[in-house]
């Protein structure tokens, strides 16, 4: 049984996550895509509703026969991942620039916890320069985003956007 965990902010998830989940599935026979809880950062979507649209979105992508769920966690990940009983992390690079911040993560990870493997995966290059925070930004200055993200993201952004409006630029 190889379980990993796919950890981050998704606020909000992207189209890259979404083909990094798709490739994941083809490795491992369960991921956990981990919403870290961090009330530091401010957030676009709260944490329960970054859970909810992508337990919506995964859905529609081909999961294979991996089994694929979405929790929030706080704290150390390692720790998260060694409550789980998980085997490895995944993280998607997309450019020699993630590398650094990447590598230093994972051997950081691979000193708190020696057993548990980082994979890196790379995402569809239509997709390599696919950000959450920059899909915020250009949504934010009036662009369309519809090839960036899956719809129902888009339609939350909308509603949030028109909820909030100060927040138009
Ligand atoms: O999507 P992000 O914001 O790039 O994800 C970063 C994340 C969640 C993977 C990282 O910040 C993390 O693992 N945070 C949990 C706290 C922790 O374990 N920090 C030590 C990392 S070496």
């Amino acid at each position: 049984m190889r379980r990993a965990i796919y950890p981050g902010s998704f606020d909000p998830v992207t189209n890259g996550h979404l083909d990094i989940i798709q490739r994941g599935c083809k490795l491992f026979d369960e991921i956990i895509v981990a919403v870290l809880v961090n009330p530091e950062k401010e957030a676009f979507f709260t944490i329960e509703e970054r859970c909810e649209i992508l337990t919506e979105v995964l859905k529609t992508i081909d999961r294979r026969d991996c089994r694929v769920t979405v929790e929030s966690f706080g704290g150390l990940m390692v720790q998260y991942a060694a409550e789980r009983s998980a085997n490895a992390i995944v993280r998607g690079i997309r450019a020699i620039s993630d590398y650094e911040y990447e590598l230093q993560m994972a051997l950081m990870n691979r000193r708190l916890r020696p057993d548990l493997e980082t994979v890196f995966m790379m995402p569809a290059e239509e997709y390599s320069y696919v950000s959450s925070r920059l899909v915020k930004e250009v949504f934010q200055l009036g662009a369309h985003i519809s090839e960036l993200v899956p719809p129902l993201v888009e339609e939350r952004m909308r509603k949030r956007m028109n909820l909030v409006p100060e927040l138009r630029a």
